[in-house]
């Protein structure tokens, strides 16, 4: 008998959602897809040979053969359903940033524990290889003992006015919830400590506030962190630096699925060399691994309480900011 795989629905024709067309999965079978314009679910599960469509969410939910439910939705809506999702006893991973803030993602927690299903955030970047062997190899030494971490990441679309649910303030649009949510959990992922806001710096949109670019430093452990992000300009990478010298990945927590690279740089003996890795499909691999756990009835490690210390430091960070 073919091992069981867990019958996943898709909440909505996310462009996210995208990179799990035309892949073959372990542990997961993509059963469902909903969108709030059943064409674009017909089209949507054609493409992804995907047989359950619905014209609603709540119809995906409804559905007693669907055991997890993956929501790439725009940010206001993470909470929304989550909720009617694990009220449904449907295991829940819902994209970054999990919630809109830690009283969201609290109220969360507490709906798949009392009904029992698991919760995973979507940070696709734990899943690739690159980033993985760069914390293995300053556990190693290599770069001796750390010292300092700076990432960045921003998309230049601050000046379109309209970019989906990103430029919209009441969609929970911003680059803190789009992007900086991922600094702070990867500083917390490279230097496993819990980072202390020292200073930020935040620029709002005049209109209406909305977050277009951001910058903060923290202390984690020993180490001095910064992280950048925006809606001004185009960059994404990070450097960790140590005693002995320093690693860069250019392309960083990217989710394309391309080649990366890591490029190391010992000071003393003025040694360079890169590590190369294949193209990953993050997503693919954050599916699977979620169905595993699903399966083995062992708690996901991006847990609710992960994404709570994420959405705290990004509150924290808006909290405490200089405005500029
Ligand atoms: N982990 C990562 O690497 C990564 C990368 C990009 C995005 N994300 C996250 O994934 C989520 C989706 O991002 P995306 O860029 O893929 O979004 P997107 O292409 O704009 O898709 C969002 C989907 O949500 C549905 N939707 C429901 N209400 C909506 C509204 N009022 N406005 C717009 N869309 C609405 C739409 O589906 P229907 O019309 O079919 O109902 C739409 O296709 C976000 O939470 C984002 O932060 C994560």
């Amino acid at each position: 008998m073919p091992a069981h795989r867990i019958h996943f629905g898709i909440l909505g024709t996310a462009s996210i959602a995208r990179a799990l067309i035309g892949e073959r999965f372990h542990h997961v079978d993509l059963a469902a897809v909903a969108s709030r314009d059943i064409n674009k679910a017909n089209a949507f599960a054609d493409e992804a040979n995907i047989p359950l469509r619905y014209q609603s969410y709540d119809a995906l939910i409804a559905d007693p053969t669907i055991e997890a439910v993956y929501i790439p939705l725009p940010q206001h809506l993470h909470y929304e359903y989550a909720i009617k999702s694990a009220k449904a006893h449907k295991h829940v991973l819902v994209e970054k940033p999990a919630a809109l803030n830690t009283s969201e993602i609290e109220r969360i927690s507490e709906a798949c524990k009392s009904n029992d299903v698991l919760f995973m955030e979507g940070f696709m970047y734990r899943f690739k290889r690159v980033h993985n062997r760069a914390k293995e190899i300053v556990q190693e030494g290599t770069i001796g003992k750390l010292r300092f971490v700076n990432f960045a990441w921003s998309h230049n679309i601050g000046n379109r006015g309209h970019d989906g649910f990103r430029l919209e303030k009441h969609l929970g649009g911003g680059c803190l919830l789009d992007l900086g949510v991922y600094g702070a959990d990867w500083i917390r992922f490279i230097t496993d400590a819990e980072p202390r806001l020292f200073q930020s710096y935040l620029h709002r949109r005049e209109e209406d506030g909305l977050d277009l670019f951001a910058h903060a430093t923290y202390k984690a452990g020993d180490v001095l962190a910064t992280i950048t992000c925006g809606y001004t300009a185009d960059a994404n990478y990070y450097f960790l630096s140590g005693e002995k010298g320093s690693i860069y990945s250019p392309v960083a927590l990217s989710g394309r699925k391309i080649p990366n690279v890591l490029q190391i740089h010992l000071l003393g003996s003025d040694t360079k060399y890169s590590e190369e890795f294949p193209a990953e499909n993050a997503y693919k691999l954050e599916l699977e691994y979620f169905a595993q756990c699903i399966k083995n009835k062992q708690y996901p490690f991006l847990d609710a309480e992960n994404a709570r210390r994420n959405l705290l430091l990004i509150e924290e960070l808006a909290e405490n900011a200089i405005i500029i």
